[in-house]
């Protein structure tokens, strides 16, 4: 049973997210974080937990959900969420930023806790069972902790959401015939007919593509060039597909070669390859191409896909896919939120033990200096009196006295949780 003086205590746990569930996944750009660079998405970060006195803050963003999860004591109002929301996107409309206002779910105490442990556990992904989502949250957590945004509150529910993620994968078949969005895409080009020798461009060499490497390796397309912001990892992947060649992104524009397919998955917070780019990449060709765009939000702007003739395979296409495979694991998803129920339950035991230690954390200071006290000022015309063994017994029987002292409140206390 939830303690609800516990679930009280625990309020200040709050979610802000916009997911595949609510938005098309095209749309949750408009929730995330525009930046180039980590250090313009650390700037951004501390300026919005600067101005609304946010006490700890991780943000996750992946191409199923954009989430802010806090550790903070104000109330979620509308008002809130409006600022919070224009803060994000300054330039959004006002039917636009109130359609973001109304599309954004706030979660609070166990119900924030406990989306973090769904999302964590995959029960709340587009493809469910997918272990991708617990390196995002695990690496999100890691760059905002490094970055001095996180602190005791959000470490405390990180470590119950990676081990209930780890426990559900463990005791359920959630993860089992796996599929992924790299490999329903690679279905797809297979599809298509690509031939083997088709010239490929893959367009960053992130996690995904890494994957999506592996699968052309499998398959036994080589005839790939590797374009990537960092050339040592467009190298790495040149050299796990015995391919041809690794550029940086920014040799794209000057790339002549042209190509049959392109699978393209960078990072970037804002659709970026436009008509002018893609003409250049086109050349004089004008036959169809074959475009995977796993990107969220997509690589390709909207311009190209409606100018050229392309076969275009997108992630939100993908989502009906997935669901074939949601039939076989959803199953799984009623034995996997009881395992959560329970990982929620200890959550709270661990959280009220936390909030004593808390609490305590003071006490060891406070009777030494009561003893030191006692003995410096109080009784110390007395203690002078004494011959010296006395002095020494009653010495080892003060500080015997502060260690059982200090041990008593925490073991009252640990009585109380149990
Ligand atoms: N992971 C999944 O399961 C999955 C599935 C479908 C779609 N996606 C989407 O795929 C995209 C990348 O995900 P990922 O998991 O591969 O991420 P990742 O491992 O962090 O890799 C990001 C890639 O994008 C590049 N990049 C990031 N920001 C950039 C910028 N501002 N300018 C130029 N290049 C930039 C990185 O270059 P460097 O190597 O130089 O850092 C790297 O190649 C995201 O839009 C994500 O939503 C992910």
């Amino acid at each position: 049973m939830i303690n609800p003086i516990t679930s009280l205590l625990l309020r200040n746990y709050k979610i802000l997210t916009l997911t595949h569930k609510q938005a098309k996944l095209k749309d949750l750009s408009s929730f995330m974080l525009q930046h180039d660079t980590e250090e313009e998405l650390k700037k951004r970060l501390f300026e919005l937990r600067d101005a609304f006195g946010i006490q700890e803050l991780l943000y996750l963003s992946t191409c199923n959900r954009v989430l802010f999860f806090l550790n903070h004591s104000a109330n979620l109002d509308q008002d809130f969420l409006s600022n919070f929301c224009q803060s994000i996107q300054a330039d959004l409309s006002d039917e636009d930023l109130q359609s973001l206002v109304s599309n954004v779910q706030v979660l609070e105490g166990d119900k924030a806790l406990m989306h973090l442990l769904e999302v964590s556990a995959s029960i709340d992904s587009m493809v469910v069972g997918e272990r991708e989502i617990l390196r995002q949250l695990k690496e999100a957590y890691t760059r905002c902790q490094v970055w001095g945004l996180t602190g005791d509150h959000i470490r405390l529910a990180m470590k119950t959401t990676i081990e209930a993620a780890k426990e559900v994968y463990a005791k359920t078949r959630i993860g089992e015939k796996p599929i992924s969005i790299v490999s329903l895409a690679i279905k797809q080009l297979l599809k298509a007919e690509v031939p083997k020798k088709a010239r490929i461009l893959l367009v960053g060499a992130g996690q995904t593509n890494t994957l999506v490497a592996k699968f052309l390796k499998k398959h036994s397309y080589k005839n790939v060039v590797v374009f990537n912001r960092s050339i040592d990892k467009a190298e790495k992947l040149v050299s796990l597909l015995g391919a041809e060649k690794a550029a940086t992104l920014d040799q794209l524009a000057n790339y002549k070669d042209h190509f049959d397919v392109m699978i393209t998955c960078t990072g970037h917070t804002q659709s970026w390859i436009d008509p002018a780019l893609f003409q250049q990449l086109l050349q004089e060709e004008t036959e169809q191409k074959v475009v995977i765009d796993l990107a969220v939000p997509n690589n390709l702007t909207e311009e190209v896909r409606s100018q050229f003739d392309l076969q275009y395979i997108e992630v939100e296409a993908l989502r009906q896919l997935a669901s074939e495979n949601i039939a076989f694991r959803q199953r799984e998803v009623t034995q996997a939120k009881e395992l959560l129920e329970q990982q929620l339950l200890s959550f709270h035991q661990l959280f009220q033990m936390r909030s004593i230690e808390r609490a305590m954390h003071q006490v060891p200071q406070e009777i030494k200096a009561i003893k030191s006290h006692a003995m410096n000022q109080v009784f110390k015309k007395e203690l002078a009196d004494l011959a010296p063994e006395s002095r020494q017994l009653l010495e080892r029987m003060m500080d015997y006295m502060e260690r059982r002292c200090i041990s008593v409140p925490m073991v009252a206390a640990k009585r109380l949780v149990e």
